[in-house]
Order: structure tokens, then C-alpha cells, then sequence
């Protein structure tokens, strides 16, 4: 893990969906106050919506929230071998259901995502962050095609998985079923991952009276992110939920408090195969392969600690 407070240049790469939006929300106001996010590029996969409404979303997201001076391209309208899932039940036919946002500001990059992604890795002095938070494919055709571009990866920092469940399945958080081959590319590629999986993205959860609590910050950011949570609150609370579960932005708010999270060092392998087990995160808890560990698995968090930086972060708007 980088020291604390060290600038940490990054790659937005997602599907928004509320959580994504609530990660960038959180990334763009690093950016712009502490500056340990030195976000380089947004790229968009097709995940919760189709690509043209994940690549919509996004340049709204970014107007919403300033960020209109770094690159944005769209990337895999669909995973490398499967066809695309939704989750229009979750984020509605959108996306983004909800709150009106602004008319996007931010043109799309002529570069496809993974043109842009290797076109910042290869210029880039520093090694290159890049958190994911919807199904790999990016990822992992970038990857695939640039593999001389592994060496400029600092990490992968990734909301999928999980050590002990699924949520899509039984046994297959959303992100990686959408994708399974992608993630198996990402977890053997060698570059260090860390996985936010469900084991902690489902106890990083906003409260009720934590969305009170940005609704009162009263900027033009809080009042769409307090929405937002209530918006998602809505799909989660049918399911028995406390809060609104913050999958997205674990795979940013461990970068940035790191101290918050606990992480365990687990060889992790991607099911590709079975009826009911395609897309489940292995994790070798025991250590039965004997194979050395390929990532950091947050299994748990300060959840209150986690809320009052959340909140502190969407009061810098
Ligand atoms: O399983 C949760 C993940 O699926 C989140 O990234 C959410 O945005 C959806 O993409
Ligand atoms: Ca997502």
C-alpha cells in the first residue's frame, strides 16, 4: 500500500450506476483538496446499462462534479466472450434513475478506453493506479494487448467479487459474472490487485441519517449524492438492507484511508466454468493450493470512519 497522503495518479474505469457516480464524487474531491487523486482518464464499460448509457452517465457524472479536464473514452460495449448482463433492477433503465443532472460538458475521446489507458500508462513517469469498479473487460484487453504496459500498473483496485458470497448469484458478485474471463485475465496477470469484494462493500454502508447528514451539506454535489443514496436505499431496503451498500467507492476509499479497511492477502482464482458457480471469486483462505497470494481482499472496515470521510468528501463542493 502507498504511504499515506503520496499522490496517487489513477485511472477511472466503470459503469455508472449510483456507486460508481458516488466513487468519482469521492475521487474528483481528493483531486481537488488534498490532491492525492491525480485522476489521469475516465473510461466506461458496459456493465449496470449498456455502454452508450454507462459513456452518457459518466460525462454527466464528470460535469456534475468539475472533473472536465481529463480524457474520457468509452471502452467494451460488451465482456470478452459472454453476452452483456444488466442491472437495470437496480439503477434503472438509465442507469442513474433519479436526479436530473447536467447536460454532459466532457466530449468522448476519438482513443478507444483501452487506447487512453495505455496512452497514460505510457506516459506516465509514475506507476498508474487503476481502479475499476464495473465487469474487467478494460482491464483486461489492456492487458491482453499491452502486456509491456504491466511494469506502469502500480495496482488494480477493483470493487468485484467476494470471499464468501455472491450477490448476482449465489456464489458471483455482479462485476465479475458480467465478465468472467476478463477477471481471470486481471487475478493471473501478475499485477497487484486489491479486491473490494462483498465481504466489506456490504458493510460500507450509508445510513439513513448519514444521507441527512449530506443533505445538510447543502452544495449542487450533496443534494444529487443525497439522492442518489436514496435512490439506491429504495432497491436495498426491499432487501433487507440497514443503508445503501457503497460497493464503488471502497475501491477508491481504500486508496485514500487505507487505515480504515482490513485486508487479507488471499490466492484468489476466477470460476469460469459451471451452471451455478461461473464468475465466483476463489479465495484460498486456508492456504490449501499452496499458491502464493495474488490479492489483498478488504474483508472488513470502520464503517463509521468510512461515512464521515464519504461526507467530508462531498462537503468539498
Ligand atoms: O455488485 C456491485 C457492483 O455491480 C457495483 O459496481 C455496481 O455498480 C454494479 O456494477
Ligand atoms: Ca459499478
Amino acid at each position: 500500500m502507498k504511504e499515506k497522503g503520496k499522490k496517487i495518479p489513477m485511472i477511472l474505469d466503470g459503469d455508472p450506476g449510483h456507486d460508481d457516480a458516488i466513487a468519482w464524487v469521492l475521487a474528483e474531491a481528493s483531486r481537488r483538496s488534498d490532491g492525492i487523486a491525480d485522476i489521469r482518464a475516465v473510461t466506461t464499460v458496459g456493465g449496470n446499462v449498456t455502454l452508450d448509457k454507462t459513456t452518457y452517465n459518466a460525462r454527466r457524472v464528470c460535469t456534475l462534479i468539475g472533473l472536465k479536464d481529463v480524457p474520457l473514452a468509452a471502452g467494451a460495449a460488451h465482456p470478452l466472450q459472454a453476452e452483456l448482463m444488466n442491472a437495470p433492477s437496480v439503477h434503472g433503465e438509465s442507469g442513474l434513475d433519479g436526479p436530473a443532472l447536467p447536460e454532459p460538458e466532457i466530449e468522448i475521446s476519438s482513443l478507444s478506453a483501452v487506447e487512453l489507458m495505455a496512452k497514460v500508462l505510457r506516459e506516465s513517469r509514475e506507476k498508474v493506479t487503476i481502479v475499476s469498479t464495473g465487469p474487467l473487460t478494460n482491464t483486461a484487453v489492456l492487458l491482453l494487448a499491452h502486456p509491456e504496459l504491466k511494469k506502469k500498473i502500480e495496482r488494480i483496485s477493483l470493487m468485484g467479487g467476494g470471499v464468501g458470497f455472491g450477490n448476482w448469484t449465489p456464489a458471483a458478485e455482479f462485476n465479475i459474472l458480467v465478465d468472467p474471463e476478463a477477471a481471470d485475465v486481471v487475478f493471473r496477470s501478475g499485477v497487484p490487485v486489491i479486491m473490494a469484494g462483498l465481504d466489506v462493500t456490504e458493510r460500507a454502508l450509508m445510513l439513513p441519517e448519514d444521507f441527512q447528514k449530506i443533505r445538510e451539506l447543502g452544495n449542487p454535489v450533496s443534494d444529487i449524492v443525497y439522492q442518489w443514496l436514496e435512490f439506491f436505499y429504495k432497491f436495498h431496503c426491499k432487501l433487507g438492507y440497514a443503508g445503501a451498500p457503497m460497493h464503488d467507492p471502497c475501491a477508491v476509499m481504500v486508496l485514500l484511508h487505507p487505515e480504515i479497511f482490513t485486508i487479507k492477502k488471499y490466492h484468489v482464482e476466477i470460476e469460469t466454468e459451471g451452471d451455478y458457480c461461473r464468475g465466483t471469486t476463489v479465495a484460498d483462505v486456508r492456504g490449501t493450493t499452496g499458491k502464493e497470494p495474488n490479492a489483498d481482499c478488504i474483508m472488513d472496515l470502520d464503517r463509521d470512519a468510512f461515512a464521515a470521510y464519504l461526507i467530508e468528501a462531498v462537503g468539498r463542493y
